[in-house]
This record gives C-alpha cells, sequence and structure tokens, in this order.
C-alpha cells in the first residue's frame, strides 16, 4: 500500500518511508565528501516499534519487503534526524521578543515576572502545550529546557511530553538569591525537589531530568555545593546553566564569587563539569576554560539568536575548534527571537562570518543532530537515522515557499540545498515531524 503524504505512524507495526534521506556519522569536514555524511536520493526508511530498522535505496529494498507494507510517500522531500535544541525555556515563551537594552534588564522586566506565574499548575500545562506544539512545528523533537523555580512548572511539562512520547531533557530552575521572593527556593528545598523530580521522572518513559541551576549569580554557594552533591550522585542526570554570556554578569560573577581564576571555574569547583553537562553561551571565555570544557566533556551551547538580540557578544568558533571544546546550538527562547533551529543555524553562520569563519550547512545540520546528539552523551538513540535509533525525523520540504522553491531548483549540490533551508527556512519548510515513529506535527498548506 502507497500513500502520499503522513502516515500517523504505526508504532508497533512496520511503516516505511521514502524520501531524500541525511544523516551524519561524524563531524563533516572542509570535504563534504569525506564520509561523514550519508545521503540516499532515493531511499527507504523502515521504522518498527518507534525505532529505525533498516534504511537504504529505496529499490534496492523495496523488494525485500512484505507486499502489503504501508509505503509513506515523501519523495522530492528530505527526510532528517530529528533538531535537537539544546537550550531553551519553555516558561519565556510568552515573552519572546521583548525589548530591553541588555541581558541583567531583559530579565528584570521581562523574565521574572513571567516566571513567577508557574506555580500554577493549570497556566504551566497551557505554557508547555503550545510550547511542544511550536517546537514541533519547528521540527525540534529533543530539548534541553528550563522549566521555573517551581517544583509544579516541571511537572507539567514533564507530563506533557510524556503523554507525546517525546525524549525531553528537563530540570526545576534552583535560585536562592537575587531574584523576586516569588521565585526563590533555598538551598535545602532546591536540592529536596530536584532528588523528588529525579526520582519521579530521570528515566520515566522517555523523560530525562536536568539538574538546572540557573547561572551563578543567583545561586549561594551552598546551592550550588548541594548541586554538586546530586550531579555527583546521579552521575546520568543531566545539568544545564548560564555561562560567560555578557560582560556585565562577568563582573557581577567576579564580586559574588571573589578567588575564582575564572566564572568556569566556580561551576568546576562545585563539580558541575562532566558529561552531560551544558552551559549556555560560553561567550566570554578564555583557551584554559575552553581547554578545560573540552577535558570534561562539558558541552559549549552556542545560542546566536539570543546573543545577537541581547547584544551579549559573538562566539569565538575558532577558538572552541582548537581547544576541542563540543558545541552544538541552542534557541534561548525567549532570550533567541525563534523556535526554528533551521533560522539558528542561519544566525550561527553569519555570526560565524562575522569573525572570517565559514560554516558549512552539512557541519551546521551536524551540529544540529548527530552533534548535539554526541555532545549529550545520546548518540546512537538520537539525532540520527541509523538502524537502532529512536524514530524521531523529521520531513524537509525544499519546495515550502515559493523563493525556497525557486532557489532550490537551482541548487547544483546537496550542500546548496541545506544552505537554501537553512537560511530561507523556518517552520514553513518542515513539512512533517515524528516522535517515536508517531506523526507529531504535518504542516497544512495554508498555514
Ligand atoms: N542568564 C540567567 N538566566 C537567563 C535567561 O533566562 N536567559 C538568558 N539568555 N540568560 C540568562
Ligand atoms: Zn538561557
Amino acid at each position: 500500500m502507497t500513500q502520499t503524504g503522513a502516515s500517523s505512524g504505526e508504532p508497533n507495526g512496520k511503516t516505511a518511508y521514502r524520501a531524500q534521506l541525511l544523516y551524519f556519522t561524524a563531524a563533516p569536514g572542509p570535504e563534504t565528501d569525506d564520509g561523514s555524511t550519508v545521503y540516499c536520493s532515493d531511499g527507504m526508511l523502515l521504522v518498527e516499534g518507534g525505532c529505525v530498522v533498516q534504511l537504504g535505496d529505496y529499490q534496492l529494498l523495496r523488494e525485500t519487503l512484505e507486499a502489503d507494507i504501508t509505503v509513506v510517500d515523501w519523495r522530492r522531500k528530505l527526510i532528517v534526524p530529528g533538531f535537537i535544541d539544546t537550550h531553551i525555556h519553555y516558561p519565556q515563551t510568552d515573552i519572546i521578543a521583548s525589548p530591553a537594552p541588555g541581558l541583567l534588564p531583559w530579565l528584570e522586566t521581562y523574565t521574572f515576572p513571567a516566571e513567577s506565574h508557574f506555580k500554577d499548575p493549570a497556566h504551566a500545562g497551557q505554557v508547555a502545550r503550545f510550547f511542544l506544539d511550536e517546537l514541533l512545528r519547528c521540527g525540534t523533537t529533543t530539548a534541553l529546557v528550563y522549566c521555573t523555580v517551581h517544583p509544579e512548572s516541571t511537572e507539567a511539562f514533564f507530563t506533557e511530553s510524556h503523554d507525546r512520547q517525546l525524549r525531553m531533557v528537563a530540570g526545576k530552575v534552583l535560585m536562592d538569591r537575587n531574584c523576586p521572593d516569588s521565585l526563590r527556593d533555598t538551598a535545602e528545598s532546591g536540592a529536596r525537589d530536584s532528588e523528588a523530580l529525579i526520582r519521579r521522572w530521570h528515566g520515566k518513559g522517555r523523560q530525562m531530568y536536568a539538574l538546572t541551576p540557573r547561572f551563578a549569580p543567583t545561586s549561594t554557594p551552598q546551592q550550588l555545593a548541594l548541586c554538586g552533591e546530586l550531579a555527583q550522585r546521579y552521575g546520568d542526570v543531566f545539568i544545564q546553566s548560564h555561562l560567560a554570556e555578557n560582560t556585565q554578569e562577568l563582573e557581577w560573577v567576579k564580586q559574588l564569587f571573589p578567588g575564582h581564576r575564572s566564572y568556569l571555574d566556580i561551576y568546576d569547583h562545585f563539580g558541575l563539569l562532566r558529561r552531560r553537562a551544558a552551559y549556555g553561551h560560553c561567550i566570554w571565555l578564555d583557551d584554559t576554560d575552553r581547554r578545560r570544557m573540552a577535558e570534561t566533556g562539558t558541552l559549549a551551547v552556542h545560542c546566536p539568536t539570543s546573543n545577537l538580540f541581547l547584544g551579549s557578544g559573538l562566539f569565538d568558533f575558532a577558538a572552541a575548534g582548537v581547544n576541542k571544546m563540543p558545541i552544538a546550538l541552542g534557541t534561548d527562547v525567549g532570550g533567541g527571537t525563534s523556535f526554528s533551529m533551521l533560522q539558528t543555524m542561519a544566525a550561527a553562520h553569519n555570526v560565524a562570518r562575522m569573525s572570517g569563519h565559514h560554516l558549512s550547512a552539512h557541519s551546521l545540520f551536524y551540529l544540529a543532530t548527530e552533534g548535539a546528539a554526541q555532545g549529550l552523551d545520546l548518540g546512537g538513540r538520537i539525532g540520527t537515522l541509523a538502524p537502532g535509533a529512536e524514530a524521531d525525523f523529521i520531513v524537509l520540504d525544499p519546495q515550502a515557499t515559493p523563493l525556497l522553491a525557486r532557489r532550490t531548483a537551482r541548487a547544483e549540490t546537496l550542500e546548496e540545498l541545506l544552505f537554501a533551508l537553512l537560511m530561507l527556512g523556518d517552520d514553513r519548510a518542515v513539512a512533517a515531524t515524528y516522535a517515536a515513529g508517531l506523526l507529531q506535527h504535518e504542516r497544512s498548506p495554508s498555514v
């Protein structure tokens, strides 16, 4: 049986998808034919039980399949792994695009007031639903998500994500100073609530927990110390925070934590650098910091739309590369201005150009898929179409808009096609999103 366009996906039956297929097995180098890219111009992806079981050339595979298998026809479109956004705040959905002269005033004027409403489970649930819909519309199937200080916000988020069978990483913010009373926990209550949430959610279905000290200025040393203890006790739990985003923030951190060699050194001191730790921004680091990130396997998350919007600074790709600091991309909504990882890749490209660096479309797609999965220690499970992976994939439409259709018709290489998709594309370029083999979003032509 052949169907055109989406199928609801059959979690336990076998479904085949016919399309161009693309994924990465390693970071692409300057030559795009270096073996890091798997591409099939007329491919078939076979999904069963929520996982990829096989992929390859359509004509060859078709002959090996049962005659009655459902083949979903996405010809002329491109299937890639679902995008991974490694830094985003769901409670900031409603304050995206709020004007402020820089990070600290933006936090005070918009962010903290918005976050104070998330003690209410009904509000949290309603925003979580909109947020997940929006991620899926943009083709993001996994994200590292900040909730608020209220355990209710995290409970609401995981409940919604679990219902949809999404692989999400999220955590309750820890914040016991320098914030409004309505957003403040204590070192002890923060640790207690985090541990209860870990026990309840980490590893439940596809949900995973991230210890989430907001950033050093809003945690006391006691809070960071307790967080470090939890990070050690629960070694497969994630850690997420902000680091070296803004020069004013840097000065503040120096006053609050005298005696540390650098901002990064504070997190290091409390045992918060390791695999499965991801720090947003990482702009104002030195090479000693970058090498320490590399040595500890800590992930630096580049958030280009946010850095441009808040005027925080330009991420240094060359220095990251020289020091082998692991990197991935994040939208950082609501400081970031788009939920779309395509738009985030475009911004990353443009920021790199400002320092004379060229990022190919291949390497940007890698960073948003396999590179992020590797950086998060989730390689083989997400970010790839390789057999055995969880079936989180998206269907990109090179004809999604008149301009995309016109430009991609003239693309002579895969690199040119991918480059046009990321520069000109956004949620409109995502024809469908599947997670755990289930159709989670299908774009209607009129929207
Ligand atoms: N630093 C501390 N909190 C935040 C936040 O919510 N957004 C950004 N961009 N930076 C932060
Ligand atoms: Zn952030």
